[in-house]
């Protein structure tokens, strides 16, 4: 192939550039940008099809395979789907090729033909891996090479039904002219295994390496390429690990599955509810529980506050696990309608465990752990605190509040402050209910104020 003319493209999003950037215009990541050149792409040979009338086209039943690992089957939407292309993303260390090892197995143990293709490990590292967990299959085929070439040559002679790809920046075709990881490598040898599984009976897991600030380095390219994006999240220092669709062609975007990482491989914890709660029998200041609804399940979290004087000009405000946006807009609903003052204050939230919540429900949770901290007062014990809060003070109603009530109910929990908005829709009987019309109410119910 002859080399054309250079382009930089951000090696996080993709953007071209005819320049060398510092900063990227699309995705504001630094330093991102690497050189590349015009090519004819792999995938840009010729190719002609002819459309099809709507009417006669044949529809398939989505035809789905269990692999027996409940939590990850429930986050595909109830198992892998046939011909599908899924990209499995998540941060070096935190599971990746432990989980499609595990997947193999009992895929392979089903008497499918896995072939397992990695471009970081020796085949005496996976099987240590694989020994270590419990695999004892026959079936798995283990490719270590990161050249396409000889990926190919190993697809044909097995014709496997699944095929991991361990991960998809180390493959490399000797043809394009730019380094493995690249985006232009990434993206055509993507293009390669997308039209393989869709042409044949196999299904294709491409693992993609993402950084700290949770952006799939290069892959973020492949997400629209891919039928589900699948994060595997959690902190490293503890065992706890979440899987979690993020797009799925077939199927809901909501379910997650919850893992434990052993010394003997993960381990499914499918009664998650309580998982990321510590000790609901004490109130502890900057602490509220918040009942997540993650899917169709309810996950109790703990949302944690720590409100400290700033002592060097701005404050700071630091977020993990809920949208920083948010909290800076709870902060001032706080400041300016209830006269809190944060403002010579730093604020840090977590949400305990290293689940990652996305609902504005929790609001009210975050508001009164903030205060907690801010004025070192005990929120109520054994109480749950749901409710989105609007920039006028109000409090705003939440789906499913009865979903949310009465897991809370079955672990014990005896008081909830909700939305007025909600309260008729409770049926719960063994837990006091507080409906809120106002972030203020809630503020006098459970912190005395
Ligand atoms: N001998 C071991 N005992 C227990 N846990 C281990 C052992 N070896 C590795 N691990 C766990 O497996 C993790 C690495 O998993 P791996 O599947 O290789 O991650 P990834 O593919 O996402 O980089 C380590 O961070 C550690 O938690
Ligand atoms: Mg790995």
């Amino acid at each position: 192939m002859k080399k054309g003319k250079s382009i930089f493209v951000c090696s996080e999003c993709g953007y071209q550039s005819i320049k060398l950037l510092g900063k990227c215009p699309n995705c504001g990541s630094w330093n991102s940008f690497i050189e590349e050149y015009y090519t004819v792409p792999v995938s840009a040979v010729k190719e002609i099809v002819e459309p099809t009338k709507f009417s006669e086209i044949e529809t398939e039943e989505i035809d789905r395979i269990k692999t027996g690992i409940g939590e990850f089957d429930r986050v595909l939407g109830g198992g892998i789907v046939k011909k599908s292309f899924i990209l499995i993303a998540g941060e070096p260390g935190i599971g990746k090729s432990t989980l499609l090892l595990s997947v193999s197995g009992k895929l392979s143990r089903n008497k499918y033909k896995v072939l397992y293709i990695s471009g970081e490990e020796s085949l005496t590292q996976i099987k240590m891996r694989g020994k270590r967990i419990g695999i004892d299959s026959e079936n798995i085929y283990l490719l270590t090479s990161s050249d396409i070439n000889s990926i190919k040559n190993a697809i044909e002679k097995i014709n496997p039904q699944f095929i991991i790809v361990d991960s998809i920046q180390t493959v490399y075709n000797p043809e394009i002219p730019t380094i493995p990881g690249s985006v232009t490598q990434i993206r055509e040898n993507a293009i390669f295994f997308m039209k393989y599984t869709k042409n044949n009976n196999c299904s294709t897991f491409l693992v993609g390496h993402i950084t700290k600030e949770g952006i799939i380095a290069g892959p973020k390219i492949l997400e629209h390429m891919v039928d589900a994006v699948v994060y595997f999240e959690g902190e490293l220092r503890t065992n706890l690990r979440i899987l979690r669709c993020l797009k799925n062609r077939f199927g809901s975007t909501n379910e997650i599955g919850v893992f434990s990482m052993e010394e003997d491989g993960l381990k499914e914890i499918p009664d998650a509810s309580k998982i990321f709660i510590q000790d609901i029998e004490k109130s502890t200041t900057g602490l509220t529980i918040y009942p997540a609804l993650e899917g169709t399940r309810t996950i109790l979290v703990e949302i944690e506050s720590l409100v400290t004087p700033t002592y060097y000009g701005i404050p700071k405000r630091t977020v993990s696990g809920l949208d920083y946006n948010r909290i800076s807009l709870i902060i001032a609903v706080l400041e300016k309608k209830l006269k809190f003052n944060f403002n010579t204050y730093d604020v840090y939230v977590n949400v305990g465990g290293g689940l990652k919540i996305n609902e504005v429900g929790s609001d009210l949770a975050v508001a009164i752990s903030c205060i907690s901290s801010l004025k070192d007062l005990l929120p109520l014990k054994k109480c749950v605190y749901i409710g989105e809060i609007g920039l006028t003070g109000e409090i705003r109603g939440v789906e499913n509040i009865n979903l949310r009530l009465k897991e809370c109910e079955r672990l014990g929990i005896e008081k909830a402050i909700i939305p007025e908005k909600n309260k008729n829709d409770v049926s719960v009987k063994n837990i006091k209910i507080y409906p809120v019309k106002f972030l203020i109410d809630a503020v006098k119910i459970s912190l005395n104020l």
